[in-house]
């Protein structure tokens, strides 16, 4: 059985469709939302090994493993790959992986003929709850990752939750990182409340779609309220950032979020905004989804201070998605001393639950 999140965005909306074989409805789905379409090239990733068949002719392209597939060069390699196929502005690029394909593809068909469709297929638990769904595109620079892309959303998205049986146990952890977020940000949908570990996968997955629907709808280019989704990233992003290059702290992004989402409420507490109690729900709430929540030895509070303030959402000031009594919201100025006070006490206190 599939569940059908609707993302509402006047003309660029689309369908989100989430349940076990979901990877099955791709013709009918390329037929219904790409009509034009003559035929497609399909985009995967060394090792995704899901097979999908679009419904028309079609070509297959396998770009490397790994997150160095984000890279100007491969997009070059792609787009003559398109154009070496006969694809048409009319026709569909079908992406199938995880967010290193669904961004490198739909940047691709962003970028081929000034815009053609795309279809996201998912294979990730943290493409389907997050990076395929939102039209968010692009690939990696050596100054910084996703600095060249676009908004360009995909004409549906499909999440087959069967593909999750083969992810590998650092990926599933990847993903739980993405949906404890959704799980605390207070954001209720048509499907109900938060996302919890004890529902089935496929409820969770589209519990989150529905709340990554929502906020996109309301704020397609992040002007504000998409930022919300950023809950956890600020010190996530400095800690993989910090980790880059060293293999043995590679933390992966969705763990690196769940040690973000806790310091963000210590932080949150520091500064008035939420008592213990509130603290205690992220840590049980993270817990839940068997996520550590302790800072990671070995970093300085004042280094990762210094990539928190390179945020490419900061715009000069210390910005975070704070908890407080009106809820998640973005909150600029922060004072860089209780940024390092709040990193300081994860520091000392790491094994404990304070
Ligand atoms: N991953 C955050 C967003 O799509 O806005």
């Amino acid at each position: 059985m599939t569940t059908v999140v609707p993302v509402a965005l006047a003309d660029r909306s689309y369908d989100v469709v989430v349940g076990d074989g979901a990877r099955h409805e791709l013709a009918r789905v390329v037929g219904e939302s790409v009509p034009s379409a003559r035929r497609a090239v399909v985009v995967t990733q060394e090792g995704i090994g899901v097979e999908v068949d679009p419904g028309l002719p079609f070509e297959v392209v396998t770009v490397p493993d790994g997150e160095s597939a984000k890279s100007l060069p491969q997009l070059e390699g792609l787009c003559r790959r398109f154009a070496r196929s006969g694809l048409s502005r009319a026709d569909v690029v079908v992406a199938v992986g995880g967010g290193v394909v669904t961004d490198l593809a739909g940047f691709a068909a962003a970028s081929f003929h000034r815009g053609t469709a795309y279809v996201n297929v998912a294979t990730s638990l943290l493409a389907q709850v997050d990076a395929a769904i939102g039209g968010k595109t692009g690939v990696n620079i050596p100054e910084g990752k996703n600095l060249v892309g676009s908004f360009w959303q995909p004409a549906a998205v499909l999440c087959d939750t069967a593909t999750l049986a083969t992810l590998p146990p650092r990926e599933w952890a990847s993903g739980r990182g993405e949906v404890a977020k959704y799980a605390l940000l207070g954001i209720d949908t048509d499907l109900g409340g938060a996302p919890t570990a004890d529902l089935p996968i496929g409820e969770q997955v589209a519990r989150c779609a529905a709340i990554k629907a929502a906020v996109v709808a309301a704020d397609e280019r992040e002007g504000d309220r998409r930022m919300l989704l950023n809950y956890g990233h600020t010190l996530a992003h400095a800690l993989e950032a910090a980790s880059f290059d060293d293999d043995d702290a590679d933390l992966r992004h969705g763990e690196a979020v769940a040690v973000g989402l806790v310091f963000a409420a210590l932080l949150a507490r520091r500064l008035g905004r939420i008592d213990d109690a509130r603290v205690a729900h992220h840590r049980r709430v993270v817990g839940a989804f068997d996520l550590a929540t302790d800072l990671p030895v070995g970093h300085e509070p004042g280094d990762l201070l210094a990539f928190m303030g390179r945020d490419k959402k900061a715009h000069g000031d210390l910005t975070f998605v704070l908890d407080g009594p009106s809820g998640v919201e973005v909150v600029r100025g922060i004072d860089p001393a209780d940024v390092v006070a709040t990193l300081a006490d994860m520091e000392s206190n790491r094994g404990s639950a304070s």
